[in-house]
């Protein structure tokens, strides 16, 4: 029996490679950074399975490049905005994600930008790295209390109501906003009032973004919004780039519209060392590194390999993101 041809477009954990790796003939691509386009599309032709990272764009080109006997696109992520979903599913093709299981993982980054921006910590680090921290400072480093204060949660879903747990423990007031309601007894459970974003911004301390990528989204955190947040706040975004405006998000933290923000995912992508969000101090950035403890990157890949294998298979996947593609089929 010939086994099934795959490719794998990054070295993932050895949860999900070492299944790939015995029940296909996969190829992996094994350089840190991403294949370049025209590497990425000889490498799929022919396969029955593709796993795919946020780093690659799963569009009509790809899908004719890879051929008819596709069966499955696995993406290595709970956000699919890299993948032409509808493109996908009208060529009967199952796409995967991974939800679930870094959800928590997420949050606590979330968190972690939170409390770091409020309480200065990058800019301590820079303070005593440059031999600047001479003695106790009454004035020194100052920021405002994350305890007690308001946290507004834009995207209630798993990754926002994680937030809004963390939020309960430190005596927060909790807002959110989503295109609808939660439940009333989750609004309950996680003492979360809803409020249209109009009237979020404004009472919040701290704006954290849990929202999908989409058209809807897309510059939602734009210059007029931006202006709409208290200039004591902080905004938070771990969800994907292109939801904030870049440029405005600088002009904001320049004019003091904002009083800081912390970033996980940034537009562009990687953010390019000379840009003007690195010359600012109340700007914190990291890699995209939300979901990145060890055991979830795990989990991850299993549940990405778990997606490829019975796609292959012909099986239906675990998670598929457009259940649809099966009512297609039958
Ligand atoms: C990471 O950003 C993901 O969508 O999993």
């Amino acid at each position: 029996m010939t086994l099934p041809k795959v490719f794998v477009s990054r070295v993932i954990p050895d949860e999900g490679l070492n299944p790939i790796r015995e029940a296909c003939r996969a190829t992996v691509w094994e350089d840190e950074l991403p294949p370049p386009r025209d590497a990425l599309l000889r490498s799929i032709e022919g396969c029955d399975g593709i796993l795919t990272l946020l780093t690659d764009r799963v569009d009509d080109e790809f899908l004719e490049r890879a051929g008819s006997q596709l069966k499955v696109v696995s993406n290595f992520a709970v956000g699919f905005d890299n993948v032409d979903v509808p493109a996908c599913t009208t060529r009967g093709i199952p796409v995967g994600n991974t939800p679930g299981v870094l959800t928590e993982t997420t949050a606590d980054l979330a968190w972690t930008l939170l409390m770091a921006v409020a309480r200065r910590v990058a800019e301590g680090d820079r303070y005593v790295r440059a031999g600047r921290w001479k003695t106790w400072g009454p004035m020194l480093l100052m920021g405002p209390d994350v305890h007690g204060s308001t946290l507004g949660i834009v995207g209630f879903g798993r990754i926002g109501q994680a937030m809004a747990k963390r939020a309960q423990g430190f005596g927060m007031r909790v807002l959110y906003h989503d295109l609808s309601r939660a439940d009333p007894a989750i609004e309950q459970e996680l003492g979360a009032t809803y409020l249209p974003l109009e009237e979020l911004l404004p009472r919040c301390d701290f704006v954290s973004l849990h929202v999908n990528l989409s058209p809807q989204t897309q510059g939602l955190l734009n210059a007029e919004r931006l202006r709409w947040m208290r200039p004591s706040a902080i905004l938070v975004n771990t969800s994907r780039g292109p939801v904030v405006d870049s440029m405005a998000l600088v002009d904001a933290l320049r004019g003091g519209v904002i009083a800081g923000a912390g970033l996980d995912v940034t537009d562009p992508e990687p953010l390019p060392a000379d840009h003007p969000l690195l010359t600012l101090d109340n700007c914190l950035v990291v890699p995209h590194i939300a979901s990145a403890s060890r055991a979830t990157r795990g989990k991850m890949a299993s549940m990405a390999a778990a997606n490829l294998l019975a796609g292959v298979r012909g099986e239906h996947l675990p998670t598929p993101v457009n259940p649809e593609v099966y009512d297609r089929a039958t």
